[in-house]
């Protein structure tokens, strides 16, 4: 069995899908594994690491590779050279591009895209959207206190009082939480606020407030949110509009798997905050959960920066490889019966992912016929 693990080809994608540890583990379950070189450069993984625990370094050619690697969707030349059969697992960006999808299926490889992993106990471990939404929230407050010209915890000094920062977050999933966690310990008064009522203790039991409207859960049975009805809405967003005047950052993660992100902080909100207040924007890559952010770019609008960093997680390269090479490592594991690669369509994390199989579609969610 030959694993392949290329350089990432996306543009500003630093991140590997194989650390030195998840390489050595293959190897030692019999795989040959190949490293790109340099595919580690921009997770601080020099060629070295991985050769030290056995891969062998390739300038390219994954064309007789059993299994490929990736964090993102390969580039069009990586997957026209695929074996047929090829086992392809990685970050695959099902939603929104049924051509970037035709041409995985046309690859012949069978595909997993780890975005569509079941929400279920038996898959955290290999669940890539939530190892790197916790690195996304806990990097989104850093950003917001870089270009925060005040500072985030009270201060009492001879000369005055600083006031702590008052710090809104707007969905608490994973990146939420982690955005809540690291603005309390920079010492801001935080709140937070989810169509999910079980985000309620959530919120609470980490020191924040909780802002919730009048309105009906919007959780489903999944543990995701679903799309607000009209008239909660405007419930909603009456109560946010009320909040965000007296807020000097504004952390959105909402999000509603294969939609776009919802507006939830309108230009009229931002133009009633105070100048020098910032919004990070999460979901700037699904359209933004403010209409005016704009994908890698810091837009000022009445004063207020809207910093809308696309791959948060990927800024942050270092930790998130490791925890997203573990979590490929953890599903292939499911492939890996006495070191030969076996396919278990009937098990519910390889059924939930798989996108791709002999040439053709095969999600219900993603056009199979
Ligand atoms: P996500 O990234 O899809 O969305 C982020 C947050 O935005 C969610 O909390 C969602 O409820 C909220 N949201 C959506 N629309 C909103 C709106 N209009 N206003 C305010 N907030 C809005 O969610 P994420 O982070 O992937 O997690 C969703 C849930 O899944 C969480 O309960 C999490 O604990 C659970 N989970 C379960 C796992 C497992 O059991 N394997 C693994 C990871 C997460």
């Amino acid at each position: 069995m030959k694993i392949a693990i290329p350089t990432e080809t996306q543009a500003g994608e630093s991140r590997v899908a194989a650390s030195p540890d998840t390489v050595k583990a293959f190897i030692k379950k019999g795989a040959e594994v190949v490293v790109q070189a340099g595919a580690g450069k921009g997770a601080s993984i020099p060629d070295d690491a991985f050769a030290a625990v056995g891969a062998k370094i390739v300038p390219s050619g994954f064309g007789d590779a059993d299994v490929v690697l990736t964090v993102r969707r390969p580039s069009g030349e990586l997957l026209s050279s695929l074996k047929r059969g090829a086992i392809l697992i990685g970050g695959l960006e099902p939603y929104g591009d049924k051509a970037g999808l035709d041409s995985i299926a046309a690859s012949g490889a069978t595909a997993f895209a780890m975005e569509l992993m079941p929400r279920i106990t038996r898959a955290q471990s290999m669940d890539i959207l939530s190892s790197q939404a916790n690195l996304a929230g806990y990097k989104a407050v850093i950003d917001a206190a870089f270009h925060f010209t005040r500072a985030f915890p009270m201060m009492m000094t001879a000369a005055g009082t600083v006031p702590a920062a008052r710090v809104f977050i707007m969905g608490v999933g994973v990146a939420g939480l982690q955005a809540i966690a690291t603005a309390r310990r920079l010492g801001a008064i935080v709140s937070a606020t989810d169509v999910r009522k079980a985000t309620e203790e959530q919120v609470k039991s980490l020191g924040a407030k909780f802002v919730y409207a009048d309105i009906a859960d919007a959780a489903t049975s999944g543990g995701y949110a679903k799309e607000l009805s009209a008239e909660d809405k405007s419930k909603q967003a009456a109560l946010v509009a009320a909040h965000v005047k007296t807020q000097d950052v504004i952390i959105t993660t909402a999000l509603i798997p294969g939609r776009p992100a919802p507006v939830l902080i309108t230009q009229e909100m931002v133009e009633s905050m105070k100048p020098g207040s910032i919004i990070v924007d999460l979901a700037v890559e699904r359209g933004g959960n403010c209409p005016l952010s704009k994908p890698d770019q810091i837009v000022e609008h009445h004063g207020v920066k809207i910093v809308g960093t696309v791959n948060l997680a990927g800024k942050l390269a270092g930790n998130a490889s490791p925890l997203f090479a573990k979590n490929l490592a953890n599903f292939l594991d499911l492939m890996i019966k006495d070191g030969a690669l076996k396919i278990d369509d009937a098990d519910e994390c390889i059924k939930g992912t798989m996108i791709a199989r002999d040439g053709a579609l095969v999600h219900p969610m993603f056009g199979a016929k």
